[in-house]
């Protein structure tokens, strides 16, 4: 398979291309191509022709994206639409990986790849007018929508909470958002199948379970034999710049329906420490 990877030196970007090894692949880092420019992106898919783009490449700094509006839609949907009208003109297929983020979180039950985007953040807002311009552009694009990434190699949930209990006697954490922790190895992997199943549509990806951000600290503690205490906190007590999604759980049928099966995120937590 031929693939060509945007945004290969960010967190999920290593990890599809330690996965993508095996494959003739063209890795992208925001140092060889920026996706705002449209005649670069057009030029190295032109020379890569690939048959897969992965677009991993993104503005991901969710508070950020608060007083950045403009560049969250430059980088986020118009650098998407390039790729995607790169990719049209050479009949390259794409995976955007986007987000649990262009929901609002009021659901009590896991979103379907078919729910309504109602974002409450400029982050989430720039993926799903990405997503909505990505279908009209490339009809066939694999929208894959993910959530709470970690992994080795950059910033990171788990290596935040083992910093701060390595120095405090008792860190805080937030027990009122609900999602699911999702492994860049897990994901890339499943992002290398749903290419190999020629997917097409929206897919949810994400590892399966979920939990608050404090049952996550808690297990990576547990797992690491750390006995440091945690105390739950509202994220109205940590108030941030962006609105978070109280309930950004995934569905997983629309993954099911191409046969794959994701390992639960505590299977995961114990892979990355064991790593480590
Ligand atoms: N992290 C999460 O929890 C999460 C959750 C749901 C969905 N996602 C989605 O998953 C994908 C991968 O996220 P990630 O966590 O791997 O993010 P990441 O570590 O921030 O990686 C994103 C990469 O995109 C690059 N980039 C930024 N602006 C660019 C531009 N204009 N042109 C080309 N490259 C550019 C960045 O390079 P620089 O660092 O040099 O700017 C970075 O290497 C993104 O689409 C993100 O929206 C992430």
């Amino acid at each position: 398979m031929r693939v060509t990877v945007f945004g290969a030196a960010g967190l999920l970007g290593q990890a599809l291309v330690r996965e993508l090894q095996g494959e003739q692949l063209t890795p992208f880092s925001s140092s060889d191509v920026d996706i705002r420019d449209w005649a670069r992106v057009q030029d190295v898919v032109r020379t890569s022709h690939p048959e897969w783009i992965v677009l991993a490449a993104a503005y991901t700094d969710v508070d950020g994206c608060e007083s950045n509006r403009d560049l969250a839609f430059a980088v986020n949907c118009e650098g998407a639409v390039n790729v995607a009208r790169a990719a049209r003109e050479v009949g390259s297929r794409l995976i955007f990986v986007s987000t649990d983020y262009v929901f609002d979180g009021t659901n009590t039950v896991p979103y379907e790849a078919g729910d309504l985007r109602h974002p409450i953040n400029v982050y989430g807002e720039s993926k799903a007018r990405a997503e909505e311009q990505l279908i009209e552009v490339l009809p066939e694009v694999c929208i894959a929508r993910t959530s709470w990434l970690f992994g080795p190699g950059g910033k990171s949930f788990p290596a935040t909470i083992l910093k701060l209990a390595a120095t405090r006697p008792e860190i805080s954490v937030v027990n009122d958002q609900r999602g699911s922790p999702t492994f860049t190895p897990d994901l890339a992997s499943a992002l290398a199948q749903l290419c190999r199943a020629s997917a097409h549509g929206i897919v949810h990806v994400t590892n399966s379970g979920n939990c608050t951000w404090y049952d996550f600290a808690r297990e990576i503690l547990r797992v690491s034999g750390m006995s440091t205490a945690i105390k739950a906190v509202t994220t109205a007590e940590f108030p941030r710049p962006a609105r978070r999604p109280a309930y950004s759980v995934l569905s997983a049928d629309s993954l099911h329906a191409y046969g794959i099966r994701m390992p639960a995120w505590q299977d995961a937590v114990r892979r990355y420490l064991e790593a480590r």
